[in-house]
């Protein structure tokens, strides 16, 4: 299931994790919070918001309808978010509404072609790393490199089987039966911080911290190309 054909598809009627940083979760983003294990507003705080300079460059992928994408624009009035995802996210988004602070890439590879090579501050998804298997996510790695500036951060949300089975397949939302099947025949391919930091190390990355530690079922992976 998660080969890059599923992923192509899948997302089509546009995921929306709703507004990431008010202070009360709606309906949405309780039940997604409930089985991630953590907030996404304290996750924003933590994992994004340091990184952002008002003119800040910034690279995200898979925004889905952009519930955090409307948030980073807020916190860089006279920088640019380019955002690359298999949908056209530009139906959600309308990038029209932002005087060129944002495009919206609709791509069909990890190839990350359509970005400028050390042009962006910091990069950034939630929710895709986990539905890629391990080849994507090197591919996504290794390919996303070369775009960020040297000393620019990368923060992304992963899946971790060690944590998932520590917080509950059930509670995390993920059906047991996949403990039993094959990367692509699943939505939830096996991965996990040590494997994440292996691969993150080999492509040339800093592991600044391999798990923030504020998703009880998630990994969540902070970067840094070296100087
Ligand atoms: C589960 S949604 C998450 C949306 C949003 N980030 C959020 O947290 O609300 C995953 C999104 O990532 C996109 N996606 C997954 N893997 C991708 C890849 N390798 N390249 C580009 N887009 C990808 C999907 O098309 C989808 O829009």
């Amino acid at each position: 299931m998660p080969t890059l054909n599923w992923l192509k598809k899948e997302f089509d009627y546009g995921y929306d994790s709703g507004n990431v940083v008010s202070r009360f979760p709606n309906k949405v983003r309780r039940s997604e919070e409930n089985r991630i294990g953590g907030s996404y507003r304290q996750v924003f705080r933590r994992c994004i918001k340091p990184f952002l300079t008002s003119d800040a460059q910034v690279l995200e992928l898979g925004p889905g309808k952009g519930a955090w994408s409307r948030s980073i624009l807020n916190l860089i009035p006279s920088g640019k978010l380019q955002t690359v995802d298999f949908q056209d996210a530009s139906q959600w988004l309308a990038p029209e509404q932002y005087d060129g602070r944002l495009s919206c890439h609709q791509v069909t590879d990890n190839s990350f072609d359509c970005i400028g090579a050390e042009s962006i501050d910091f990069f950034w998804s939630m929710g895709v790393l986990c539905h890629n298997n391990q080849t994507h996510v090197r591919e996504i790695l290794t390919n996303s490199f070369s775009k960020l500036r040297p000393g620019a951060h990368s923060c992304h949300q992963f899946a971790d089987w060690k944590k998932l089975n520590r917080y509950g397949w059930r509670r995390g939302g993920v059906p047991i039966e996949f403990q039993q099947m094959e990367d692509d025949e699943i939505w939830w391919p096996r991965n996990s911080t040590a494997d994440m930091v292996d691969i993150a190390t080999s492509i040339g990355w800093e592991v600044v911290q391999r798990d923030l530690g504020l998703l009880r079922r998630d990994g969540l992976i902070l970067l840094r190309k070296p100087i």
